[in-house]
């Protein structure tokens, strides 16, 4: 079972090598509604309707040096399992949105693994792209925007190590917050 941040990242992933320049992650704990759901939206080069009736399946790829690709159709099954389902919109010269839902407390529901990494990661080794993550956990959250960061760091590189550990930090500490289930 792969951890729902992995996956999470195949398909940035798939963003970053269409080109996208903005790319949003939203995260949506609904413990209320039993809902565990993500939606990643990229401003790429998209797909026109007939690739997108077809990239469930492994064989949908656009790479040349295999001739599969795995990242939405695993997803795409993991979120089945869940008694879920993965939705694609997309158009071509406009960008792309993947949202993914699975029922919170379903048995096969991988968890979602070091989000706080994954994201950081992301941004270390795309400081040109723009993110923006919003992580909801019933009626709390908290976000994080690049185009933010970067104005308050002035010369500073967002790719700066301290200032990755600190977008690392953040993530984590923001999560522990939110997740707290009693309102003060
Ligand atoms: N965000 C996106 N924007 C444009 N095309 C995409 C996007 N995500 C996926 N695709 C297209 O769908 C194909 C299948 O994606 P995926 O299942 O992740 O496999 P892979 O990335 O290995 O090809 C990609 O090769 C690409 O052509
Ligand atoms: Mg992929």
């Amino acid at each position: 079972m792969k951890e729902l941040s992995l996956h999470i990242l195949d398909i940035v992933e798939n963003s970053i090598r269409a080109k996208a320049t903005e790319i949003n992650i939203e995260i949506n704990e609904d413990l209320k509604n039993n809902i565990f759901s993500f939606k990643i939206k990229d401003n790429g080069i998209g797909m026109d309707a007939d690739f997108i009736k077809n990239v469930r399946s492994p064989f949908k790829t656009t790479r040349t040096t295999r001739k599969v690709g795995l990242g939405i159709p695993l997803l795409d099954s993991a979120a089945k399992r869940c008694n879920g389902k993965l939705e694609v919109k997309s158009h071509v010269g406009k960008g792309t949105e993947i949202i993914v839902f699975m029922e919170y407390n379903h048995i096969d529901r991988a968890p979602l693994g070091d989000i706080a990494s994954t994201i950081s990661n992301l941004i270390l080794s795309n400081p040109q792209i723009e993110f923006t993550y919003v992580h909801k956990y019933n009626n709390k959250s908290f976000n994080i925007d690049t185009k933010e960061i970067k104005k308050i760091l002035g010369e500073i590189s967002i790719s700066d190590l301290s200032v990755i550990k600190w977008i690392k930090e953040y993530i984590n500490k923001s999560l522990i917050k939110i997740r707290q289930t009693f309102d003060i």
